[in-house]
């Protein structure tokens, strides 16, 4: 609410519909009431936060419609016990999303695995990379589902936060190579006050986990060269996956516990 009235965009008062059936959705979304308007669409996996609310926000200042999507997608787990222990919470999702949308989609797996996932999306240069290199298979089930999406909400533009640079940069390429008529926009990662990036993961930090992590955005942001930078980290107890530079962008992911994080900054020469 605080960004909506930030931005001056009235409030919406209706309580957003929600479409757990494609069916349901796509008779509407066939709608004339739909027809000819640009339509924003943010696809999340739920638990939403402050960076949530910003893209939804800002799909709201650019477009006559908004479309959310809460979906916890099985296929980019590669680890059972993150998507088990991912957080569900529907009801918070909704109040802080009714004043932004005028549809919700939160479809059971079987609405859009009607295939059992036998046919998917892969890029194999850059999803082999990073994230893609430790979490096998990620980068499929996010590029399927996200193609998916977008056949059923068919958006003007998309909302992507930056904190996932890597996703980012896939589904922009997705976009460009499948020839899909849809302006994908990067919105900028939104922090805690202590600079943590927001994320639906951070609810999981152990509190003492929780005091140590805004040291993962200062040691990527600070230190000389990526190596330094993951040992800085190691030294103040974050398990490393990886901290890569890459064409001016730093990636790093860390785990905390059982928790794991994923961030990034431009480096000083592209800021
Ligand atoms: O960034 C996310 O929340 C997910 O990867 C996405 C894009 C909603 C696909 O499941």
């Amino acid at each position: 609410m605080k960004i909506q009235r930030e931005l001056g965009v009235p409030p919406r008062p209706d309580v957003p519909p929600v479409y757990t059936r494609r069916a349901g959705w796509q008779a509407v979304r066939g709608d004339a009431a739909w027809a000819g308007r640009s339509i924003g669409f943010v696809p999340t996996m739920g638990a939403l936060h402050a960076g949530h609310e910003a893209l939804l926000a800002r799909a709201r200042a650019e477009n006559e419609r908004v479309v959310l999507s809460i979906f916890v997608n099985p296929t980019q787990f590669n680890d059972p016990t993150d998507l088990a222990k991912y957080p569900r919470t529907l009801e918070a999702d909704l109040a802080l999303a009714r004043s932004y949308v005028d549809a919700v989609l939160a479809p059971e797996p079987e609405e859009l695995y009607p295939d059992a996932y036998r046919y998917r999306v892969t890029e194999n240069e850059l999803s082999r990379r990073w994230e893609g290199a430790h979490r096998p298979g990620h980068f499929d089930g996010v590029l399927t589902v996200v193609l998916k999406l977008f056949n059923l909400v068919r958006p003007t533009r998309a909302y992507f936060g930056e904190k996932d640079w890597q996703q980012l940069l896939l589904v922009r390429g997705m976009v460009q190579a499948l020839l899909l008529p849809i302006e994908v926009v990067p919105c900028a990662t939104v922090r805690e006050a202590d600079g943590l990036a927001m994320s639906s993961r951070n609810r999981r930090l152990a509190p003492a986990d929780r005091a140590r992590a805004p040291e993962f955005a200062r040691a990527l942001r600070e230190s000389p060269d990526a190596p330094t930078a993951a040992a800085r980290l190691r030294a103040a107890g974050f398990e490393v996956d990886y901290v890569e530079d890459a064409d001016g962008v730093r990636m790093g992911a860390v785990r905390l516990g059982d928790v794991r994080l994923i961030d990034n900054c431009r480096l000083p020469a592209a800021r």
